[in-house]
């Protein structure tokens, strides 16, 4: 179920929610978790290889720490990243 506080979060932005490390096992158990609470599609997985990200369910975009010229959306429409 949606809370009050994302759908009200929503109806201001159309920004997404970023996950780092989303690969590892913080990751995957974060966005595990986010999927039960927003809609996949709210959901950006920031990985070194979007291949490794391809089975977690959201939107894998290229996010290597030591190449953030080659991140490949706007951080821009993120809101939040952990
Ligand atoms: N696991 C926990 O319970 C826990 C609890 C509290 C805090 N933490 C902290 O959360 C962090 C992650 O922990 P973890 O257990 O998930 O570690 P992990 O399984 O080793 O995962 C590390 C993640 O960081 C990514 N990564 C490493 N170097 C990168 C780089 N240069 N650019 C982009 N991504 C990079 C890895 O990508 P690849 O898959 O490509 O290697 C992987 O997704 C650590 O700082 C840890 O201390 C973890």
């Amino acid at each position: 179920m949606l809370e009050a506080k994302y759908l009200a979060w929503k109806e201001r932005t159309r920004d997404m929610i970023a996950i780092t490390g989303a690969t590892g096992q913080l990751g995957r158990l974060v966005i595990g978790k986010l999927k039960d609470k927003v809609p996949a599609s709210d959901i950006v997985a920031l990985a070194r290889s979007t291949a490794k990200a391809a089975n977690l369910g959201a939107a894998a975009r290229e996010a290597d720490y030591d190449k953030p010229r080659r991140w490949s959306a706007p951080s821009t429409e993120w809101t939040h990243c952990c």
